[in-house]
């Protein structure tokens, strides 16, 4: 049986910090409302593309794995921000890595683009399609916030992570995941008018506004990741007793906690970073993960849960054997 296993991994966080009382200088809002609603103390802005932060993150997680550009077979890119609708922002990547072999796809899922560009790439590698797949999830969400609007600006931040998926008899890398999507509840977490490809009279194009219901998207966040986790645990035969870590994705730590609560999960069990990055979408879940790993909270032959949620409303989780 071939399995996928993680051998490289990279991430690249833009210098620049935004904490929450330089958000208080132009937003009615404070430290205080931020940390205590959300857990966040500040987060990163670029002042690049995304593109390029894909690169680096993408360069960096190649290096990790001792590979050179050309050893990969394909490259997937997930995010919500990418700059051009065409060509994909993947294709940049191969060009700046010259990655001249590799195939190049774009996917949008949101904050769980990663987590399902993690199940692609492990498909291709069990199916024998691919030997190499380079995984990024990126997002300059700054680019398309709407900074008038403190319901939103204050939650997210910029960032980008690439891990590299090689074929092994080992039984490594996802070893069980469940996806889905909330189609029906689609309208609570939307951006519209960026790029103006959604029609709306009311938006100009480049302007950008938010359709966002916080309450609402916090109680089907909390409720989606807990079906998926139960239902990836019992695909793959484990308990929560099984699991060394959950890494959730960072959306909000009262979300965090509440996931961990239902799962039944001690909270020291539980990885929390979004004190220093807020949400970077499809960049939060992989980066938590490589900052766990980067801590010495995961080892090889650990199991990873790592639940995710997203505009879609779509969500995910995977159990991962480190
Ligand atoms: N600063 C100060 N006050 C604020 C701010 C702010 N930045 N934002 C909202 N408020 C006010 C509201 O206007 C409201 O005032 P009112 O009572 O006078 O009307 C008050 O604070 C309370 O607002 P609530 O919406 O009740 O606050 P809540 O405790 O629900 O927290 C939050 C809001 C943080 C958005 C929470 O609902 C949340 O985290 N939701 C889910 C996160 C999310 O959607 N992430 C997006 C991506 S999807 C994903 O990644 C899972």
């Amino acid at each position: 049986m071939t399995y996928a296993t993680i051998s490289g991994w990279g991430k690249c966080l833009p210098p620049a910090v935004l904490n929450n009382d330089d958000l208080a200088t132009f937003l009615d809002t404070n430290d205080e409302w931020i940390y205590s609603r959300t857990g966040m103390k500040e987060r990163r802005i670029s002042h690049v593309d995304l593109c390029e932060l894909g690169y680096v993150a993408a360069a960096r997680a190649i290096a990790c794995a001792g590979l050179e550009a050309d050893d990969i077979d394909m490259i997937l890119f997930g995010s919500t921000s990418f700059s051009e609708f065409a060509p994909n922002t993947a294709s940049y990547v191969q060009k700046r890595l010259g990655a001249s072999k590799a195939a190049c796809m774009d996917l949008n899922t949101a904050c769980t683009s990663f987590m399902y560009g993690l199940t692609t790439g492990t498909a291709m590698i069990k199916s024998g399609v691919f030997k190499r797949v380079l995984v990024i999830g990126g997002e300059v969400v700054s680019k398309l916030m709407d900074w008038e609007n403190r319901n939103v600006a204050v939650l997210f931040g910029d960032g980008c992570a690439a891990m590299v998926l090689e074929a092994t008899n080992n039984e490594e890398g996802v070893i069980s995941e469940t996806l889905g999507c909330y189609g029906e509840h689609r309208d609570i977490l939307k951006v519209l008018g960026y790029g103006g490809q959604y029609a709306n009279k009311n938006i100009m194009l480049g302007d950008v506004a938010w359709n966002f219901e916080g309450q609402d998207i916090f109680k089907r966040a909390v409720a989606g990741m807990n079906k998926a986790s139960k239902e990836t645990l019992e695909k793959a035969g484990c308990g929560v007793d099984d699991i060394n870590l959950v890494v959730p994705h960072q959306a909000n730590v009262r979300i965090i906690e509440a996931v961990g609560k239902k799962l039944g999960v001690e909270a020291d069990k539980v990885f929390v970073n979004i004190e220093r990055y807020g949400n970077m979408s499809a960049a939060t879940a992989p980066i938590a993960l490589i900052e766990a790993v980067e801590e010495g909270r995961v080892q090889p032959g650990d199991l990873v849960l790592q639940p995710a949620f997203g505009a879609g409303l779509t969500w995910s989780s995977h159990l991962i054997r480190w």
